[in-house]
């Protein structure tokens, strides 16, 4: 029995708060807690850096890019976080389909198929972005820092799906978290690829960042058929390239 809230026991309850003002401690507030945090923050190191070139032609790329006024360890530094992600997401699409194999009902439209096409659509964004990396003269296998936070942060949706208990409604909620962050991201890249004049990745992550807001859009649509809400029928096109994705929560609800 959930027994977490105050009203659970009204009279104890009251009595802790009819408390006499004099026996009460005067009110504090966070500014010592703040004053050591800042301590802290005044001298820490970075989380983690970036590594020097992988190889001669590696090094040479790097110095072609600064000249040109470009700041490629960026690029990369953020490579790497989408790299460490779309492994996660891979693995998060994994967990939610073993929960779907035990768990999925019919009661909503996504299926079996849609979720190993999206697992297939994350695992081959990260064979994407590793060539990126290693096509501008980096090593995919680098953690770099922004790899290392975003493997902190997506450490709480990896534990939600894994979860026993978790229904499916919850688990798309964790996935779609995760495929708000994924559109972000893309949308990072390709504008630092357009930044640094990287036409032809710019390119690919554009059609990466399509199939992201396709995943976001479906995976809003499975969200909201979980709690309840009817969206209608979403269209989940053969081969979506290029196709007219529907944007999160698009549909008109139909009540
Ligand atoms: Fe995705």
């Amino acid at each position: 029995m959930n027994r977490t809230g105050i009203m659970m026991s009204p009279i104890a309850s009251k009595e802790m708060q009819d408390v006499d003002p004099s026996m009460m401690a005067p009110p504090g507030d966070e500014s010592a807690l703040a004053a050591m945090r800042a301590e802290y923050i005044a001298s820490a190191d970075m989380v983690g850096s970036m590594p020097p070139p992988a190889s001669v032609s590696g090094a040479v790329q790097t110095a072609v890019a600064m000249l040109k006024g470009n700041h490629p360890a960026l690029l990369l530094d953020k490579l790497g976080e989408r790299l460490a992600f779309e492994r996660t997401g891979t693995r998060l699409y994994d967990a939610l389909i073993t929960k779907c194999e035990v768990m999925l009902d019919g009661q909503i439209s996504m299926t079996m198929a849609d979720l190993e096409r999206i697992r297939a659509e994350e695992a081959r964004h990260f064979l994407l972005v590793s060539d990126a990396i290693e096509s501008l003269g980096g090593d995919p296998t680098t953690q770099t820092p922004c790899a290392d936070l975003a493997g902190v942060e997506s450490m709480g949706l990896v534990q939600v799906l894994n979860d026993p208990r978790t229904t499916i409604s919850q688990s798309l909620h964790a996935i779609l978290t995760a495929e708000l962050s994924d559109k972000a991201g893309w949308e990072t890249l390709v504008a630092l690829a357009e930044d640094q004049g990287l036409d032809d990745l710019a390119a690919e992550f554009t059609v990466a960042l399509e199939k992201e807001r396709e995943h976001l859009g479906l995976v809003t649509t499975w969200f909201d058929e979980a709690l309840g809400m009817s969206y209608g029928e979403v269209e989940i096109p053969a081969d979506a390239a290029g196709s007219a994705a529907p944007q999160g929560g698009g549909a008109t609800p139909a009540a």
